[in-house]
């Protein structure tokens, strides 16, 4: 196989899914594969099948302008999600066989159970589908449950863009760490309160900086997801569960999020020459896995002491390579499209190694 197509199915079609696909487009000739978008599934936006290939610029177009997908489809219907995907795993049941059809589920975080993105990955999979998602909740709720599905019909979940973005956290650790043990982490993952943050101590206001966030597409579509603390109580849940072996849902993190955080408090600190920060970390304790997510106040000798607005940063506590860290400076659309796109192109590499 040269250069395989790739059948794209899209649950979600939001900022990072319109992000991913321009920049699909705009990498076209870099990447060792092709792409045809077979279907789109939104909650407010209709839905769109097509077996032969989709017009993502019409499709974007209809989206942005506010319009219904299902006016670009010629046998429109009310859907779900899971119809979209069963009936392009049937439609395309010999792509699916083939390893050809990857569903890439981009819809908003549910932080009481992951649903309906852990329905969807266990959907994409049963038909046949590879998954990829920048979507913490299958990770952080059902991550050992559906990697064993995976691993049983030989597909591949990938989810590199759920923590960190574009920076390669879990591949990292998959591809270029085997044998090492884990034993902790601790950084800074959430991208929002990171930002809040920051723009605290330079004197903006708590929701003038909230609505900087919402405004580049980078808040959840719920910001309190991100001041409470869920966010990075839900990426802390998926790096422990995937990296340290354990099984935990956001719930079992200890989360103390940053709304009681006062802008004259934040701004005392720097003036004592340090930063508060939103911090998540994990570490063992006799087998035992503990997360948490909270405000600390840092000195300058912390390595998180200079992220600053959009930066990342996370350490992780190893036992063969001591402290390893990954530092992403300016997150954002781009880098989490991006995380989908690399987890596309280690599909096609897979494919291309058959
Ligand atoms: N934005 C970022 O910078 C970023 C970074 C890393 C990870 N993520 C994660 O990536 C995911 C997508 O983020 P986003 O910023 O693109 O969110 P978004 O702009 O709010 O888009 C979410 C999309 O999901 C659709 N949707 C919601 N429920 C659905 C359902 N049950 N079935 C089908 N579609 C459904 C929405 O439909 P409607 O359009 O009709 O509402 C919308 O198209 C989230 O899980 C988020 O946590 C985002």
């Amino acid at each position: 196989m040269n250069r395989p197509e790739l059948a794209l199915v899209l649950i979600g079609f939001g900022h990072v899914a319109r992000r991913f696909v321009r920049l699909l487009d705009e990498c076209a000739d870099r990447l060792d594969f092709s792409c045809k978008v077979v279907g789109v599934s939104t909650r407010h936006h209709g839905s769109v099948v097509s077996l032969d290939g989709i017009d993502m610029a019409r499709a974007i177009a209809h989206y942005e302008s506010s319009q219904s997908l299902d006016r670009l489809d010629t046998d429109p219907r009310e859907r779900s999600g899971i119809d979209v995907i069963r009936q392009i795993a049937d439609g395309l049941a010999d792509d699916a066989a083939e390893g050809r059809l990857v569903v890439v589920e981009t819809t908003v975080l549910d932080i009481d159970r992951g649903e309906p993105a852990v329905s969807h990955v266990r959907a994409a999979l049963e038909g046949q589908a590879h998954v990829i998602t920048a979507n913490k909740g299958p990770a952080a709720f059902a991550y050992h449950e559906l990697e064993a599905l995976a691993e049983s019909v030989d597909r591949i979940f990938f989810f590199e863009g759920a923590v960190m973005d574009g920076v390669p956290v879990f591949n990292l650790v998959r591809e270029t760490m085997p044998a090492v043990v884990i034993d902790g982490f601790r950084g800074v993952i959430n991208t929002t309160c990171q930002f809040i943050l920051s723009e605290l101590e330079r004197g903006t206001k708590f929701a003038a900086a909230v609505a900087a966030m919402q405004a580049r597409g980078i808040a959840e579509a719920d910001p309190s997801l991100d001041v409470d603390g869920w966010d990075a109580a839900a990426k802390t849940a998926a790096l422990v569960n995937v990296l340290m072996g354990s099984a935990m849902t956001p719930h079992h993190v200890a989360r103390t999020g940053i709304t009681g955080v006062d802008g004259l408090d934040v701004r005392d600190a720097l003036g004592r020459g340090k930063r508060v920060r939103l911090v998540a970390s994990a570490s063992r304790h006799g087998g035992k896995v503990k997360a948490r997510v909270e405000p600390e106040v840092l000195d300058r000798s912390d390595p998180l002491y200079s992220l600053d607005e959009l930066d990342n940063a996370l350490y992780l506590s190893t036992d063969l390579l001591g402290q390893v860290g990954i530092v992403q400076r300016s997150s954002g659309l781009t880098q989490t499209a991006y995380a989908l796109l690399s987890d596309l192109a280690r599909i096609s590499q897979r494919l291309r190694e058959i």
